[in-house]
């Protein structure tokens, strides 16, 4: 008897579900027609390190509010105090995306997110969402290092730094970049939400949802542990947070063995440096053009400038080329360098490094002055001091000679954020930073969505086509190959090179202009794909040559394997193409090489011409790729002082859309009815069941054949 009385309830049940199953099949497909989906959207993610939690998020399931286009200060005062529909959905244009207004919703429990139309009108004169002090507490200065100089007590290096990208936001913010999305919005905005004669709008009203849900919370010790525990005791563990990680790039003008690991004997490097990576307040949008690309435009540039004159007169010192990434986030890809350096897992030791020259923000040359950097704590070393007056005195010598004025700062002020510090962290190498600023950055736009090729004046006359927009040689181009120049004879020299040779050796303007085409404006570009391998220049969702300007936010590697839009790939295959020698292996030989010791092996296009689509060939250079992880997680010193220790959330799905919402009386009473219904419902279950004895007695006696 049981039995019958739980199959009958179980029943019931099944046929409750199904009624509800049926009912949301049709609330979707009525869903499909309200709803807009947005799709050129960029949320806004959740980063943790250490100690913090910045970022934002939305609910699990979204946050909605009713839409509301900030357009005015009077806007804000109907946001925040007196319109009578909140919670609102901010959409604002660039003008209004500042510290003070962002902050004011932060603190207003009448905002449930914002959007935030990202274009060039109303842009204000400056606009840097970083800190004014980049990498505070993960440089070389600190209690027990000058002191004086810590936490940029001389200089402030991005004053004009809100600080906007380090604070936590409860609610969701996204990005909206097509200019068509913006219609839809606008659209509806102004057909429903319009206020009347200064009363407010009548249902039914245009709102928008956001979803943004994050699973990591509070900081990385919490987020890792959390992991660590999972991974012990779970055979399927849930992954909250990944470390940020990518890979530096490293060459080098004589082939370093990369199989022998510590210290070369007979072996001593002039490091080239400068860094791969930047960011801003949204997830991988990032086009750090003065902030990054200046510095990778003009190493390569002068890479390519270096190579035929150390093949046939080789400097006595070897020139060690490296790009750093992550180091936006305390300096992931030189710490790490440096930490394998000093544990022997690197192809080099520190006792191999001769000396360190940095290319830093140099696209903005005001009156065409560069400036060099150096440490003032290290310059007390005698040594170090004598190594770096050479070295100045050679570079101002060749800047001389190519009438760039290049001047060498007062000894009492430090460096400015610089991958160099990392290496000072741990001994006084002689080294120099080369920038365009003399204190503080010119750069007005430092790791903010506008820093792109219009801040470094990178733009083409009018009815260009793309091929010829690649090699169109702008002012920008022509500005750093001098600086190209200066920074190859000025390496060449400090690699112990003679003098003679030093009018060899000339940037090409015109690969400067390809390299700014490319890493600006569209890295699908004929050049960049006769470089990379055949199979990435087909189309596809993942393809690499996706159209823009590559990804230079560092992002986490484990989740897609490699760098997939990566910078860092780019700049692989291009210093493969600047260093290295075509052979005449077949694909399968370039794939499994006899010896992957002293070379890699690259896979490439081929230069395609008119008529055919290029003929692949193998490419052998001393091109490397070198893990670019905090060495916090190495250790799993989550909470580590000395290391970076940012990871990025995970999250189940980024969405936006648009749609009407009735009236939320309408609204409560829809639910109300709902939840009456499925009370009723309950309790007609419980009725039937505990009843069942009566209700089905004259059932008693027949067999349960039904069943
Ligand atoms: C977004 O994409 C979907 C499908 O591709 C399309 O139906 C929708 O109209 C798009 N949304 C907008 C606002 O263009
Ligand atoms: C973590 O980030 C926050 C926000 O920028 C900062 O205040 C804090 O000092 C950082 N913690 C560590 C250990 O660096
Ligand atoms: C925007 O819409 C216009 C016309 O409606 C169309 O020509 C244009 O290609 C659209 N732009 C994008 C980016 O979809
Ligand atoms: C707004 O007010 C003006 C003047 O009072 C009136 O002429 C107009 O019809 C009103 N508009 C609406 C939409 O009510
Ligand atoms: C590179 O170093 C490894 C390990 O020391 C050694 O076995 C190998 O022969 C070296 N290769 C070359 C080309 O010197
Ligand atoms: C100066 O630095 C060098 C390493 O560059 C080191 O060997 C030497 O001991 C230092 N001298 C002093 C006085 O600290
Ligand atoms: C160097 O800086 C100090 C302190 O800021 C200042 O007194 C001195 O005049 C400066 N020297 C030069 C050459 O600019
Ligand atoms: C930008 O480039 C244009 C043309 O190349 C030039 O006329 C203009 O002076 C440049 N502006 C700056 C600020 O360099
Ligand atoms: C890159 O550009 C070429 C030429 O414009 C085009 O044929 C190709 O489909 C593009 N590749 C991708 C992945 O979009
Ligand atoms: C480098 O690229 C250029 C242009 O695509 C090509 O002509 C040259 O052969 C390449 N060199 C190597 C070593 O890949
Ligand atoms: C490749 O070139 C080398 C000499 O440079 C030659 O010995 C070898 O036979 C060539 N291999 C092929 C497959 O052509
Ligand atoms: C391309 O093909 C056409 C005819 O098919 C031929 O006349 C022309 O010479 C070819 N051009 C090149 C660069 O091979």
């Amino acid at each position: 008897m049981r039995k019958m009385e739980d199959l009958i309830s179980i029943n019931y049940v099944k046929l409750l579900i199904i009624a509800l199953f049926y009912t949301c099949v049709s609330c979707s497909s009525v869903e499909k027609k309200i709803y807009v989906e947005l799709n050129d959207t960029v949320p806004c993610v959740r980063l943790l390190n250490a100690t913090h939690q910045i970022g934002c998020q939305s609910s699990m399931s979204g946050d909605t509010g009713v839409l509301h286009v900030l357009e005015s200060e009077e806007d804000l005062d109907w946001i925040l105090n007196t319109g009578p529909h909140p919670p609102y959905m901010i959409v604002m244009e660039t003008a209004f995306f500042n510290r003070s207004v962002m902050l004011r919703m932060k603190n207003s429990s009448r905002v449930s997110g914002v959007a935030v139309i990202v274009s060039k009108t109303g842009l204000a004169e400056n606009f840097s969402p970083h800190t004014t002090c980049p990498n505070q507490n993960t440089g070389v200065y600190s209690a027990s290092y000058g002191p004086e100089l810590a936490n940029c007590n001389v200089t402030a290096w991005n004053p004009l730094g809100n600080g906007l990208s380090y604070e936590d936001f409860s609610f969701p913010v996204f990005a909206l970049k097509d200019e068509n999305q913006t219609q839809v919005i606008r659209k509806c905005y102004e057909e429903h939400n319009l206020r009347v004669n200064g009363s407010a709008p009548q249902y039914p009203l245009c709102a928008m949802q956001l979803f943004s849900h994050m699973h990591a919370v509070t900081d990385t010790v919490t987020c890792m542990r959390r992991t660590d525990l999972q991974n012990r005791f779970s055979i399927n563990p849930e992954v909250m947070c990944d470390p940020l990680s990518d890979f530096n790039v490293w060459s080098s003008t004589r082939p370093l063995n990369n199989s022998a690991k510590g210290h070369k004997a007979n072996e001593s490097v002039v490091i080239a440096a400068t860094r791969l990576d930047g960011r801003s307040f949204f997830w991988e949008e990032a086009p750090a053009a003065e902030g990054t690309v200046s510095g990778i435009v003009t190493l390569l540039a002068a890479v390519h400038a270096l190579q035929p004159v150390t093949q046939q007169a080789p400097p006595p010192r070897n020139i060690f080329f490296t790009f750093f990434q992550g180091e936006a986030f305390d300096y992931i890809g030189s710490s790490k360098m440096v930490y394998d350096m000093e544990r022997n897992e690197f192809v080099i030791d520190l006792d191999n490094v001769h000396s360190m020259l940095e290319i830093g923000q140099v696209g903005l040359r005001s009156g065409r002055n560069l400036w060099m950097h150096s440490d003032p704590v290290s310059l007390t070393n005698s040594s170090v001091m004598d190594e770096v007056t050479k070295m100045t005195d050679n570079m101002q010598s060749i800047a001389d000679g190519l009438h760039i004025s290049l001047a060498k700062l007062n000894v009492t002020q430090p460096l400015p954020p610089s991958s160099l510090q990392r290496f000072l962290r741990v001994r006084p190498i002689p080294g120099l930073v080369l920038a365009d600023h003399q204190t503080s950055f010119i750069n007005r736009y430092y790791e903010s969505v506008y820093d792109d090729a219009e801040n470094l004046n990178v733009s083409y006359p009018p009815n260009l086509s793309p091929d010829e927009q690649l090699v169109f040689e702008t002012e920008e181009a022509k500005s750093l190959a001098e600086v190209a120049t200066l920074v190859a004879r000025s390496l060449y020299k400090q690699a112990g090179g003679e003098e003679r040779n030093l009018n060899n050796i000339t940037a090409d303007p015109r690969i400067v202009a390809q390299l700014l085409y490319g890493f600006l404006i569209q890295k699908n570009n004929s050049w960049f794909r006769s470089l990379l391998p055949p199979e990435v220049t087909k189309k596809g969702a993942n393809s690499i040559l996706s159209s823009g300007p590559p990804q230079f936010y560092i992002g986490v590697g484990p989740r897609n394997i490699g760098p997939v839009h990566s910078v860092t790939r780019f700049v692989q295959y291009i210093m493969a193409n600047l260093t290295g020698a075509a052979t005449n292996l077949t694909e399968t030989q370039c794939q499994n090489p006899e010896s992957k010791d002293l070379f890699s092996y690259f896979w490439v296009s081929g230069p395609s011409s008119v008529n055919s689509s290029g003929e692949p060939f193998c490419v052998r250079a001393p091109v490397r790729l070198a893990k670019a992880v905090s060495p916090a997680f190495e250790r799993m010193e989550y909470g580590s002082r000395d290391y970076s220790t940012w990871t990025e959330s995970r999250w189940k799905s980024i969405r936006a859309r648009v749609f009407l919402v009735a009236s939320r009386e309408l609204e409560m009473l829809t639910l109300g009815v709902g939840v009456a219904v499925l009370l009723l419902s309950l309790m007609v279950t419980y009725f039937i069941s505990s009843k069942a004895d009566l209700l089905f007695s004259s059932a008693r006696e027949t067999p349960t054949t039904t069943y």
